[in-house]
C-alpha cells in the first residue's frame, strides 16, 4: 500500500487500540499471516478442550474414632484424594485451607461439636459440598435431622462395606460435579450475555461511522442464522454464524468515512483499502476469546469459492461453511440496500446474483438454502 494512502487512512479512522501499520504489515506478508492464523486456531481449541478435564474428587471424613479414620484413607486413598479429620474444629480448619474438596462424610457422635451442627455449618458456607453421614446410631431424630438441617445427600450406618461407602462416594461426586456444572453453567451464561453486549457495541460502533450499513449486519446476522437453520446446521453452528454476522463488517473502523460514504465510484486505492475491512475484523476480534472462532468467520466472509475473492484468494474447502454462508447473506443484503453509489437492486437481482454465481463465487448448499427461503417459503422478515 502506498505510504500516502496509509497516512491517510491512520489519521481518518479512529484508533482499534494499536497500530494499523499491522495492516501494511500484513499485506506485505500475506502468507506468514495466514499460516499463523491456521494452524493455531485447531490447537487453541484442542487445549482448552483439554483443559476442562475434571479432576479426580478429594473427600474429608471426620470422625473422632482415629483408627476407623487410618483405614478409611488405607481404603480409599488409591480411588480418591482422602483427607481426615478427628473432630468438628479440625474439619472446619481443613476446609478453610482447601478449597477443592467435593464431599464430607462426618460421624454424627463426637466430643464438642457434633457431626449434624458440623454438616449444618458446611452446609451454610460451602452449600456445595456434599454432605454424607456415616454414624453407629441412626434413628428417626438422626434422620430428620440429617435431612432437614444438613441437607444431607446419604445416611450410612456403620459398620458399612466397602463397596457400600464406594458407591455413595462415587453417587456423591457425581452430584458434586452436577453442583460444579450448574454454577458453570450460570457463569457462562452470564458471560455470554456480558460477550452479546460487547457485540452489540461493535454493531453500533460500525453503523455510526456508516450510516448506510446501519442495520446491514443485523440483517446479514438474521440471514445467516436462517439459511444455517435451512441447511440443516445445529444450533451452536448457527449461534456461532448469527454472532459473527453482527460484526463481520467490523473490521470498517480501519475505512476512511469518505471513502465508506462516496458517491461516485472507488479509485483503485481506495478500493484497496476497502478490502481490508476482513483482516482488520480479525486483528480486532481474535484477542477476544469467543466460544466460536468468530475472528476467522469474519475474515473469509470476502473470499470465494474458486479463489477470485479476498484477502487471501481462499478457495473451496479452505474457507470455513460459516464464511460461505455469510458470504451469501452479505451479498444478498447489500444488492437489496440502498448505498451512496447506487440505489438497491431488489431481491430479484440478489437472487439471481447468488443463483448464476453458485459454484463459483458461493456454496450451492447455502445458496439452495437461500433460494428455497426467498422462492418457496416465502422469506422476506429478515430484511426488513
Ligand atoms: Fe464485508
Ligand atoms: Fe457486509
Amino acid at each position: 500500500m502506498p505510504r500516502s494512502s496509509r497516512n491517510r487512512s491512520k489519521s481518518a479512522g479512529p484508533s482499534t487500540g494499536r497500530s494499523l501499520d499491522f495492516v501494511a504489515e500484513l499485506s506485505n506478508d500475506p502468507e506468514s499471516h495466514r499460516k499463523s492464523i491456521y494452524p493455531g486456531f485447531m490447537m487453541n481449541r484442542f487445549f482448552s478442550d483439554q483443559a476442562q478435564c475434571q479432576p479426580c474428587g478429594r473427600i474429608l471424613f471426620v470422625d473422632d474414632d482415629i483408627n476407623l479414620l487410618e483405614s478409611q484413607k488405607r481404603t480409599f486413598v488409591d480411588r480418591y484424594d482422602v483427607i481426615t479429620a478427628s473432630c468438628a474444629d479440625d474439619a472446619l480448619q481443613k476446609l478453610g485451607r482447601s478449597s477443592d474438596i467435593s464431599v464430607v462424610v462426618s460421624d454424627i457422635r463426637m466430643p464438642d461439636t457434633d457431626g449434624i451442627a458440623l454438616l449444618r455449618q458446611i452446609s451454610q458456607f460451602y452449600p456445595d459440598i456434599v454432605r454424607i453421614i456415616f454414624t453407629g446410631y441412626v434413628n428417626l431424630q438422626n434422620a430428620m435431622d440429617a435431612v432437614n438441617e444438613c441437607q444431607a445427600f446419604r445416611i450410612l450406618s456403620k459398620p458399612c462395606s466397602t463397596e457400600k461407602m464406594k458407591a455413595a462416594l462415587d453417587a456423591a461426586l457425581s452430584q458434586s460435579r452436577l453442583i460444579q456444572g450448574q454454577r458453570e453453567l450460570a457463569v457462562l451464561r452470564k458471560y455470554q450475555h456480558a460477550m452479546e453486549g460487547v457485540i452489540l457495541g461493535f454493531t453500533k460502533l460500525v453503523e455510526t461511522r456508516d450510516p448506510y450499513t446501519a442495520g446491514h449486519q443485523r440483517k446479514v446476522s438474521n440471514l445467516a442464522a436462517i439459511i444455517a437453520q435451512e441447511m440443516g446446521l445445529g444450533l451452536d453452528c448457527v449461534a456461532g454464524i448469527r454472532l459473527a454476522g453482527l460484526v463481520h463488517d467490523i473490521g470498517k473502523v480501519y475505512v476512511p468515512v469518505e471513502f465508506l460514504n462516496k458517491a461516485g465510484k472507488l479509485s483503485d486505492i481506495e478500493f484497496s483499502i476497502i478490502k481490508q475491512h476482513p483482516l482488520v475484523g480479525h486483528e480486532i476480534l481474535s484477542p477476544i476469546d469467543f466460544s466460536w472462532p468468530l475472528s476467522r468467520f469474519v475474515l473469509e466472509h470476502h473470499e470465494r469459492l474458486d479463489g477470485s475473492g479476498y484477502p487471501y484468494g481462499l478457495s473451496g474447502d479452505d474457507i470455513s461453511i460459516e464464511a460461505k454462508i455469510l458470504a451469501v447473506a452479505d451479498t444478498v443484503d447489500a444488492m437489496t440496500s440502498n448505498r451512496p453509489y447506487r440505489p438497491a437492486l431488489g431481491i430479484e437481482a440478489a437472487l439471481r446474483e447468488i443463483e448464476d454465481n453458485q459454484s463459483t463465487h458461493y456454496a450451492p448448499e447455502a445458496v439452495r438454502a437461500c433460494l428455497t427461503l426467498f422462492c418457496e417459503k416465502g422469506f422476506r422478515e429478515c430484511l426488513e
